[in-house]
């Protein structure tokens, strides 16, 4: 079984507990999980392959929020409140996740409260993180934002391959398309990624970091 923030202080009967609460579901690669503004009804935890969450802006242009992989959860906020839901998400790569509908959190949220708690933990941390990238926006050149939204997915995932489109990157970075095809192009002269088809590799994830962190 694998670790998720979901279950942290909970024991494996009482995660084995939780997890028949949930109902597996298989998802091809590139297929959208849901869309930005439909109505949810659960939440979801992904058991295996890569998710991007995204918001898609009047013209067209995508910012994505995160890549998520095995143990990391997304959903809860119209599971949570019923709006719809605030960003899309599609499957990267094929695999799994678990699926937990309204009237199944409610149940185990009554056998296991601490799994309340740990959701609103994940918020408050997603808040953190929303507030540190808020600055990052706001202080930091398109290079510096490129590398360190790449090294971010780079730690996150354990991948070296990312299969990132540049519109992609420019989504993580929150800049124009053609201003993170300027900065992948610069960060690849030095050294710290090479760039091939719908896809970036990291060659050097000390320097990236160190550009990430404006080390160098
Ligand atoms: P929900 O609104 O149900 O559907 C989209 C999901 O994306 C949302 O729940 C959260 O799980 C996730 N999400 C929304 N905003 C952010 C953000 N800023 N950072 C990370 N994840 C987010």
């Amino acid at each position: 079984m694998f670790q998720s923030p979901l279950f942290q202080g909970l024991s494996p009967q009482e995660v084995r507990t939780a997890l028949g609460h949930f109902v597996p579901r298989r998802y091809r690669k590139g297929q959208l999980i849901f869309k930005e503004g439909d109505l949810g009804q659960a939440l979801y935890l992904v058991a295996g392959g890569m998710v991007r969450l995204f918001r898609t802006h009047l013209g067209g242009q995508e910012r994505t929020l995160g890549l998520l992989s095995q143990g990391e959860v997304f959903g809860e906020m119209s599971l949570l409140d019923g709006s719809p839901r605030s960003a899309s998400a599609e499957m990267l790569e094929e695999g799994e996740l678990y699926l937990l509908f309204r009237e199944e959190y409610q149940s185990l949220l009554r056998r296991l409260p601490q799994f309340g708690h740990n959701l609103a933990l994940l918020l408050a941390e997603r808040l953190r993180a929303a507030n540190l990238l808020l600055d990052f926006l706001v202080f930091e050149e398109v290079e510096v934002r490129v590398a360190f939204a790449l090294w971010r997915a780079y730690q996150k995932t354990g991948q070296a391959l990312l299969p990132l489109s540049h519109a992609q990157v420019a989504g993580l970075a929150g800049s124009s398309r053609e201003s993170a095809t300027r900065a992948l192009h610069a960060l690849r002269k030095r050294g710290a990624l090479e760039l091939e088809r719908g896809a970036v590799r990291i060659l050097d994830p000390r320097l990236l970091e160190e550009i990430a962190h404006g080390l160098v």
